[in-house]
C-alpha cells in the first residue's frame, strides 16, 4: 500500500504542516505502508492557463512541460494521498491550490448530474486514489476552518485534520506540559495513520484525540506576542 502527503506549505521541509504529515506517515509506515511527502514548493509547478487544451487538443493530459506530470503519476500510483496546507486568508495556499488546479486532465470535458442536483466532471481513469486533508491555522479557534470544511463537506474524505494554533507545534520554549501534549499529539496522529494502512479509516475516539486542545488560547497568544516582540527588538524594528 502506498500513501503520499503533497505538503502545499512555503515553508515546505520547516512547516508546521510537515511536523503532522511527518508522524501521520510514520505511523502508516510502522502498520507497512511504502510512503512518501512531496514538499510542492521545491516543485515546478506552472499555473493552470485555463485553456482547456486537455479537454480539447490533447485530451487527458496538459500542455504545459513541468513537474506535474510525473507528480499526477504518484498521485494515481498511491492508494491514499493526503493534501497539507497552512491556513492562508482562510483557506489553502495559493501552492496548492494551485496544484489542485493542474487535475484537470483527470476528468472529462462533459457536464453531469448527480441525483441532488448537483454538477461534476466525470473522471478519466477507472480508480482515484482516497484522500485525507490537513491543516494549520495560525490562529486559535475551529472557525479558521470553516471554509476548507465547507469545500470538502460531502467528498468523502477519509480523515480531516484542522489543527488550530499551529504554531505552537515546533514550540522552542521550556514549556513542559507543552512539549508533553505535542508529544501526545504526534503519538496520535501515528495511531490515525496506522489505522487508516489497517482498516481504511480512522475511528471516531483517534479523530478526538488529534483535535483535542494543544495550549490555552491566552496562554499561545501571549507567548506568541512574547517570541514577536524579542524578534522585533533583535532586528530593532
Ligand atoms: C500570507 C499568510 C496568510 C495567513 N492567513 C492566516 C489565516 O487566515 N488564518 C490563520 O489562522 N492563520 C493564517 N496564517 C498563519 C499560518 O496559517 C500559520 O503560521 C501556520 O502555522 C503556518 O503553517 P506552516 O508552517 O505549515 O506553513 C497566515 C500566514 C501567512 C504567511
Amino acid at each position: 500500500m502506498k500513501i503520499t502527503i503533497f505538503n502545499g506549505s512555503p515553508r515546505g521541509r520547516k512547516s508546521n504542516s510537515n511536523v503532522i504529515a511527518e508522524s501521520l506517515l510514520e505511523g502508516a509506515e510502522l502498520a507497512g505502508a511504502q510512503t512518501e511527502q512531496v514538499f510542492l514548493i521545491e516543485k515546478d509547478i506552472k499555473q493552470c492557463l485555463g485553456c482547456f487544451s486537455c479537454w480539447e487538443k490533447t485530451p487527458g493530459s496538459c500542455i504545459l512541460n513541468d513537474d506535474m506530470k510525473e507528480l499526477i503519476n504518484l498521485y494515481l500510483e498511491s492508494d491514499y494521498v493526503g493534501m497539507a496546507t497552512p491556513v492562508y486568508n482562510m483557506y489553502m495556499t495559493g501552492l496548492l491550490k494551485n496544484f489542485t488546479d493542474r487535475f484537470l486532465p483527470l476528468v472529462t470535458p462533459h457536464l453531469q448530474r448527480k441525483e441532488d442536483g448537483s454538477f461534476y466532471h466525470e473522471g478519466r481513469v477507472k480508480h482515484f486514489p482516497r484522500q485525507f486533508f490537513i491543516a494549520n491555522s495560525g490562529f486559535p479557534g475551529e472557525h479558521n476552518f470553516d471554509v476548507l470544511k465547507k469545500f470538502f463537506e460531502n467528498q468523502n474524505l477519509v480523515l480531516e485534520i484542522y489543527r488550530d494554533c499551529g504554531e505552537a507545534l515546533q514550540a522552542t520554549v521550556e514549556n513542559p506540559s507543552l512539549i508533553e501534549k505535542i508529544n501526545q499529539y504526534r503519538e496520535h496522529l501515528k495511531k490515525a495513520g496506522s489505522e487508516i494502512v489497517q482498516n481504511g479509516q480512522v475511528c471516531g475516539e483517534t479523530k478526538d484525540q488529534i483535535h483535542s486542545k494543544l495550549i490555552r488560547d491566552e496562554e499561545y497568544m501571549e507567548e506568541a506576542n512574547r517570541q514577536w516582540n524579542e524578534m522585533l527588538e533583535e532586528t530593532d524594528c
